[in-house]
């Protein structure tokens, strides 16, 4: 009986086993940014570790000759040239209203999908070889027309994005997104908002769908036609499709919010265990003891865009500090550099941030970067340009863990006040280090939750069965128009009845009476 057991057991698991062992899968990744990238590459890592046939084609390919079960197909040129056509940094400036950014977005992502799409060596994956797929995960960011690739193969897919949802993407998968809760991520609006943040807040939202139904997406299912045939559904049935959506959001930036059974949220994906310093890097950090502050303004800002007086401003402000500068500097050469600064290229930042020399974090605050301070339990200086850096140094802010400047306006004085606060008051890095506590406390670390999430969806060929009532409810229901138009008119009916009938009492009574005087 006992053995009898134990065989079932040994027979049923290694065929389980096997299957998820080895899956095919493929991953179409389009936004040439390091700091999106890196949020995914050690998903895709790992999977071709277990074991699993991985293909992906991303503008940031690993290139890591040991993943022979990794296929990269690398589209950094085109990608990054059209990322530069477009002017990321410029459009997504925070003093831009958030429609112009988002229709940019759109505009960005037609021309990225086009390459993707018509990228011969990717035709040969998804038009010709005889692989069938078992998943695909695409990269989420705003537009859905890459999701297409799912339809067109029939196979399950799952989105990553490397920052919260937009509403799009809660609004595909019947997650409660309203106006009056949950403003947008580009918008610097959080915890509980007041009349004008929630005018705002609506009047976006609005604005949303209608771009969203009558703009945007004819013109990504147009493209996703052009090249995956006519026989797919309309792109947002293909959205609604989704098995699962990876969100890297946190408690500490996002506020918490209700989410259906197919929204997940990971966090600190790129974070690595720290790794030695190249040795010039390590002298200069060592030798410091005075204290560090490091400067640097991400992958998609970049110190060498910054305008000429605000540089000024820093230089000026760096050569009067008693610490040391190391300053995330994409030249080669900085006209008047102080003594105590030390550029560089590329700085490997999460193991500068492991220093115990470096005291302050000066930057631009994207999410990623955040969580690389975070999880070194390094306070910030925040100075945000883009996208949703202005919300997140709020938070931080509020949290005390961090001070924030505004670049448009800062003064040498200002510049260096928030660096003497942040050194040298230790509230800022008890309250990092317990953000950091908080932020990772989980019953698995994130990659394993991932990981586990997306094989899930490998052994039940979708998650049909945890796919929420409310993706398919329309504005009519949500809002409750028709119940409240039959309580309107039932209660009318009640208040008019009882008008008639409190009419024919009265006269009655009182006709009665008049008669009785006549
Ligand atoms: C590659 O995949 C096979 C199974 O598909 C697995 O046995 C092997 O360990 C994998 N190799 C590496 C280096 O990930
Ligand atoms: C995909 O393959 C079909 C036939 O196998 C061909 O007609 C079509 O042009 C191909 N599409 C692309 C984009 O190459
Ligand atoms: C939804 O996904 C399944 C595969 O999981 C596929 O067979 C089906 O055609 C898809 N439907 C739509 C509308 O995309
Ligand atoms: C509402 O919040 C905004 C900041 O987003 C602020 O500028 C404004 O003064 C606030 N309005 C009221 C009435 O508190
Ligand atoms: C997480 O995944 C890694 C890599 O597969 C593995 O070595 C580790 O044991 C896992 N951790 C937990 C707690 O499951």
């Amino acid at each position: 009986m006992c053995c009898d057991r134990n065989m079932k057991i040994f027979l049923i698991f290694p065929a389980l086993w096997t299957f998820v062992q080895s899956a095919h899968i493929l991953g179409v990744f389009q936004m040439p940014s390091f700091s999106h990238q890196c949020v995914f590459q050690p998903i895709w890592k790992e999977l071709s570790l277990l074991g699993h046939q991985v293909t992906v084609i991303t503008p940031n390919p690993l290139k890591d000759p040991t993943l022979v079960n990794l296929t990269e197909i690398d589209v950094s040129k085109a990608n990054y040239q059209i990322m530069q056509k477009h002017g990321f940094q410029f459009f997504m400036a925070k003093e831009q209203p958030v429609h112009l950014k988002i229709q940019k977005i759109f505009e960005l992502n037609y021309e990225l999908a086009n390459t993707v799409l018509s990228d011969k060596r990717f035709i040969e994956v998804y038009n010709n070889s005889g692989v069938k797929f078992d998943l695909i995960i695409a990269q989420t960011y705003i537009s859905p027309i890459l999701y297409a690739v799912a339809a067109k193969l029939q196979v399950p897919f799952v989105g990553v994005a490397s920052m919260g949802g937009w509403i799009g993407s809660h609004y595909a998968l019947g997650n409660p997104n309203p106006p009056s809760l949950y403003s947008e991520m580009f918008l610097p609006y959080h915890g509980r908002m007041n009349f004008s943040e929630r005018f705002r807040s609506t009047l976006y939202y609005l604005w949303s769908r209608y771009y969203l139904n009558f703009e945007a997406l004819p013109k990504c299912d147009q493209i996703a036609r052009k090249y995956l045939g006519n026989d797919i559904p309309y792109i947002q049935d293909i959205e609604k499709n989704m098995s699962l959506l990876l969100l890297t959001t946190n408690p500490i930036l996002y506020e918490p919010r209700p989410n259906v059974p197919t929204v997940i949220s990971m966090e600190q994906m790129h974070i690595k265990p720290v790794k030695p310093l190249p040795k010039d890097l390590k002298q200069f950090l060592d030798n410091a003891k005075e204290g560090v502050v490091y400067f640097s303004l991400g992958s998609n800002v970049k110190s060498i865009n910054i305008p000429e007086k605000l540089r000024k401003v820093l230089i000026e402000a760096f050569a009067e500090l008693p610490y040391k500068v190391l300053w995330k500097f994409e030249a080669d050469d900085l006209p008047g550099k102080p003594e105590n600064v030390l550029i560089g290229k590329w700085i490997p930042q999460q193991d500068v941030l492991a220093h115990p020399n470096v005291k302050v974090f000066v930057t631009q605050c994207g999410l990623q970067s955040v969580e690389e301070a975070v999880a070194r339990g390094v306070p910030m200086v925040g100075m945000p340009f883009i996208a949703d850096q202005t919300r997140n140094i709020q938070r931080l802010s509020e949290e005390g863990a961090a001070v924030g400047l505004e670049h448009t306006t800062l003064t040498k004085e200002e510049f260096k006040n928030a660096i003497f606060e942040v050194v040298n008051n230790p509230k800022y890095k008890q309250n990092v280090k317990r953000l950091g506590e908080i932020w990772v406390d989980h019953p698995l670390p994130s990659l394993n939750r991932t990981i586990w999430w997306i094989e899930y969806v490998i052994r039940h060929k979708g998650t049909k069965h945890l796919r929420s009532p409310t993706a398919d409810v329309s504005w009519f229901e949500y809002l409750l128009i028709d119940v409240i138009l039959v309580l309107l008119t039932i209660v009318s009916l009640a208040l008019f009845i009882l008008y008639v009938a409190i009419k024919f009492i009265l006269r009655m009574i009182f006709g009665g009476r008049k008669l009785k005087q006549n």
